[in-house]
């Protein structure tokens, strides 16, 4: 097969790295890809956005399945356009890529079918919506509505800092147009989670559970990041707390989308508080968590590309995916000054020598070769320095042990990846 996967980011090289592993793969491509995913793919020099040029590249090269790793273009169409075309894609079409495109439109789906989440009302007016918050009071969350960036949740400790957020996206601009309507909803209590399927439209294949760390500094400190680490599997997530999200929140999902004429598939990562009373939603995202693909991806003992097929062919009934037992964990390295303001090109050296620890994979997040062809930073998390051993413990060490062995000076990372999972013995 000749298989497309669009995306630059550690996620892509992860499944770049397990597709370039399956013997059904012929021929790997990457677009746009990044240094170290060129070792596995040939690079297309095609941005994830430039939506008219992926498909034709894909038509020209009779491509047999395209792979989209990110949000934006699975909302902008990208697998509408390419099926059109008779292109075999793994995503969700634009109609149901909306889950993580429009906040508001999946609380309304979850209130029309009984889907457990924070009680919530949308607005468009500033003045009703701070009204609204006045009468709640606070805690309280506010939401931009549309894509941006996992900087569109303020989770407001005080009334007065829920409505300057209203008034930052509704009449600042702060989101541009994925901020002119909002989602006012209840502050949830409990410990956030994730869950991972895989949809073929009308059934869903959980994937193994992973837990992110959002905040950018250890003990989960300061500022939320797009993620600094993750580690699987979660002992906070039981099998029972697993089980009561799969029959509660994602079956009832997909077939609130079959019913409403927008078929799901591709991977549903749903975002979830476990609360006293069981699960509630928190959001859906349409894509392979990242970093949590990277860790997925190294216990992932099947090939990804049947897997992948049978999504886009309605066949996930009958099929199964088979994990190591091991544990694996990540250890994002960002640039210095993430996620604000990243110092971009600081050389990186010594990758070789974390690679070369059995067990540890490094995946590039945001890396170029310089005009001198050095590798340097080029993003705000830079490298996944991910590993697999029996436990999350010994995971931990070895990912740190690599963590150590590469030289990037303008680089950081968190030193804690894990902790909630160690804490508990
Ligand atoms: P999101 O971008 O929706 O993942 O939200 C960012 C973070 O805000 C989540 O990871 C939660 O920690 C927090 N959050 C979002 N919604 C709620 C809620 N209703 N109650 C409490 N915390 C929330
Ligand atoms: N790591 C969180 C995300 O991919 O949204």
């Amino acid at each position: 097969m000749r298989i497309l996967v669009v995306g630059s980011g550690g996620r892509e090289h992860a499944l770049c790295w397990a597709i370039a592993a399956s013997p059904l793969c012929d021929k790997l491509y990457c677009a746009p890809g990044n240094p170290g995913i060129a070792k596995l793919a040939e690079l297309v020099p095609i941005a994830a956005m430039e939506l008219d040029k992926i498909v034709a590249f894909a038509r020209d090269r009779a491509i047999d399945l395209l792979v989209v790793g990110p949000e934006q273009p699975l909302v902008a169409g990208l697998v509408d356009k390419a099926e059109d075309a008779g292109i075999k894609t793994f995503g969700p079409r634009a109609a149901a890529a909306v889950l993580e495109g429009s906040k508001g439109f999946t609380k309304d789906l979850c209130a029309r079918h009984g889907i457990p989440t924070a009680a919530y009302r949308r607005f468009t007016d500033a003045e009703a919506a701070c009204d609204y918050v006045a009468a709640k009071g606070a805690p309280i969350v506010v939401k931009a509505d549309g894509l941006a960036a996992g900087k569109g949740v303020t989770v407001a400790r005080a009334v007065g800092e829920a409505q300057q957020a209203i008034r930052d996206a509704l009449l600042g601009g702060r989101f541009g147009q994925s901020g002119s309507s909002v989602v006012v909803e209840e502050f949830l209590e409990g410990e956030i989670a994730s869950y991972f399927a895989l949809v073929d439209g009308a059934h869903a294949l959980p994937l193994v559970t992973v837990q992110d760390h959002k905040a950018v500094g250890d003990g989960d400190t300061g500022p939320n990041t797009g993620g600094m680490g993750c580690y699987s599997p979660v002992p906070a997530m039981t099998e029972a707390m697993a089980e009561a999200t799969l029959n509660r929140i994602v079956r009832p999902t997909v077939a609130a989308m079959a019913a409403e004429g927008r078929p799901y598939k591709g991977v549903l990562f749903t975002e979830l508080m476990i609360c006293r009373d069981g699960p509630k939603l928190i959001e859906f995202n349409v894509r392979f968590g990242d970093p949590e693909c990277q860790v997925m991806m190294l216990r992932l003992k099947s090939d990804i590309v049947p897997a992948l097929l049978a999504a886009c062919d309605g066949e996930l009934n009958s099929f199964d995916l088979r994990w190591h037992d091991d544990a694996a964990l990540s250890v994002v390295i960002a640039a210095k000054g993430y996620p604000e303001k990243p110092v971009a090109g600081g050389p990186i050296r010594g990758i070789e020598r974390a690679e070369a620890l059995p067990g540890v994979t490094v995946f590039h997040a945001g890396t170029k070769n310089d005009s001198q062809g050095r590798l340097v930073a080029a993003g705000g998390r830079v490298l996944n320095v991910t590993a697999r051993s029996a436990t999350v413990a010994e995971a931990q060490a070895l990912a740190y042990r690599a963590v150590d062995l590469i030289d990037f000076p303008d680089g950081f990372c968190r030193r804690d990846i894990g902790w909630r999972a160690l804490r508990r013995g």
